[in-house]
């Protein structure tokens, strides 16, 4: 029997298999927090219900320790999950040594390299549970909507993305490099099935610590022959939209125990904005307004807000600190004061982080030069205009890939299309329509300095029947860190590759 089961078996008496999440003593009871994997459920054992010997082992038990229990399931609305269960008996399986993530505030770092342990805390949970409900509901889309899961390889002959971030490796004596994208396979594939996915670990040596960058990441790559840059945007659109429903429904309680604010969320299950890089330009830049709003008015009057609210943080922390100095306050309340503080100041540090951001979101905003691409700072402060995701099209040629087809009616243009998702995440999603004009597209490889003989094949498409097609790639870990609303992405997938760590 599971925790997330007990609501099936209220009044029964059953067995649950789990961990000691938490533990606290007080006169003739003890009260665990068990774990399961499932979720998590309070159990008391009391000394006047059971055995000597399984009140001393309840006793014994010390945090992350496993065992069994069995015990009566009792509905208690106060209570995590809204049952307990009164404990009859139960086993020890393994009593853990002291274990290393204590209740207490830890460093970032230190929680990276427990990683193997920090996942069994409730907030990890939570995340794992939102990025299991994605990828279900990424299959169920495209499967509904008649498209073929296929793999692309992971050794590959030739860059999609450009050479700058290649992993090499050494294949017989050969250079091979790990996929950067599946898209180029893709294609072939959409050549073959009409509408295929791919979904798969992708590699980019990113060579920069950011809160949006790993090294392996998994992308879902869809790839639809006939399709236009327009309907490649509609299906982009009802994609996002009906992963995130499925989320908003199936994880209630583990979106409530990272924290997000549902309301905001839904915005993405609604329409989205579609601008052209001119258009997403104007705003940037503070030429244009969004609901007679204008940038830079905007970041002044965070950055104001900001200010504020440090100032109020800081006043709150002064006070608190002055109370619990003066001697004969309870040990509860100086427990319970020093707490919050923490918590202050960890608000505190987020909110100088701001400070310190906004004054160059607002430099890089004022100073962006028309014709280069969007960096994060510049799609901050476009999506900080809009409530859901928006999606910008038709790009300067030169800085795209090269596989991207021209807006016929305007060659400097490229029909790519970035989705950027609101809230400060910026782009989840890189996609567009495909080059098919042979020419074209050996002109680009050349330009981008790449050896044409890898790509003979990929030409071979244009050559046999070749059809306007379209695709777009989602990187899984981004929209997971967009829909818990995380500060990076280092949390979003169980053992993150980043620049500078390949442990644990
Ligand atoms: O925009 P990108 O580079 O596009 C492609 O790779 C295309 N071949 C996709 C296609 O059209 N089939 O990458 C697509 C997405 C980005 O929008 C981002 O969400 C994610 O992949 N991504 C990363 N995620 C985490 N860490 C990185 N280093 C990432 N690089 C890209
Ligand atoms: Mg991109």
């Amino acid at each position: 029997m599971y925790i997330k089961e007990l609501s099936k078996s209220v009044g029964e008496i059953l067995t649950l298999k789990g961990w000691v999440a938490n533990k606290r003593e007080s006169k003739g009871l003890v009260f665990i927090i068990l774990r399961d994997g499932s979720g998590q459920c309070q159990c008391i054992v009391d000394a006047n219900n059971v055995d000597n010997q399984v009140f001393a082992d309840a006793q014994k038990l010390t945090l992350e320790s496993s065992l069994e229990l069995t015990g009566k399931v009792v509905k208690d609305e106060r209570q995590m999950g809204g049952y307990e269960i009164h404990v009859t008996t139960l086993k020890i399986v393994h009593i853990a040594e002291e274990y290393p993530i204590a209740k207490k505030e830890h460093g970032v770092d230190f929680l990276m390299d427990k990683r193997h342990l920090w996942l069994r805390s409730q907030r990890q949970w939570a995340i794992m549970r939102v990025r299991n409900s994605i990828i279900f509901a990424i299959h169920q889309f495209f499967q509904k909507e008649g498209f073929v899961q296929m793999d692309a390889p992971i050794f590959t002959g030739n860059a999609c993305e450009g050479t700058s971030n290649l992993f090499e490796s050494d294949y017989y004596g050969d250079p091979a490099y790990l996929s950067q994208s599946g898209q180029l396979y893709g294609e072939a594939m959409a050549m073959a099935m009409g509408k295929i996915y791919t979904f798969g670990p992708t590699f980019r040596a990113e060579k920069s610590k950011t809160r949006r960058h790993l090294t392996e990441f998994w992308m879902i790559e869809p790839e639809m022959a006939f399709y236009d840059i327009f309907q490649n945007m509609d299906l982009i659109e009802s994609f996002l939209q009906f992963v995130v429903k499925q989320v908003i429904e199936n994880c209630p309680d583990e979106l409530a125990i990272v924290g997000r604010d549902i309301d905001k969320l839904k915005n993405s299950t609604g329409v989205f904005q579609r601008l052209t890089y001119d258009e997403a330009v104007a705003i940037i830049i503070g030429k244009e307004a969004v609901n007679g709003k204008y940038t830079l008015a905007v970041l002044a009057e965070d950055l104001a807000n900001k200010q504020k609210e440090k100032d109020t943080l800081l006043a709150d922390i002064d006070e608190r600190e002055a109370k619990i100095a003066i001697p004969g306050m309870k040990k509860g309340e100086v427990n319970f004061n020093k707490n919050k503080i923490a918590l202050l100041k960890s608000d505190l540090k987020e909110i100088e982080e701001d400070l310190r951001n906004i004054p160059e979101w607002l430099n890089s905003a004022k100073n962006f030069k028309y014709g280069e691409d969007f960096g994060g700072s510049d799609e901050t402060v476009l999506t900080r205009m809009f409530d859901a995701p928006i999606m910008v099209y038709d790009w300067p040629h030169a800085v795209k890939a090269f596989y991207l087809k021209r807006n016929p009616d305007n060659k400097a243009f490229a029909r790519g299309v970035d989705v950027l998702a609101p809230e400060g995440y910026g782009e989840i999603v890189g996609g567009g329509e495909r080059e098919t004009d042979e020419q074209m597209l050996r002109e680009k490889i050349t330009e981008h300095q790449l050896p044409m003989d890898a790509f003979e094949w990929y030409l071979d498409l244009r050559k046999y029947g070749s059809v306007p097609h379209s695709g777009f790639g989602l990187g899984l870990e981004r929209l997971v860190a967009y829909i818990c609303k995380l500060p990076h992405v280092r949390e979003t997938i169980p053992f993150p590759r980043m620049y500078g760590r390949l442990l644990p």
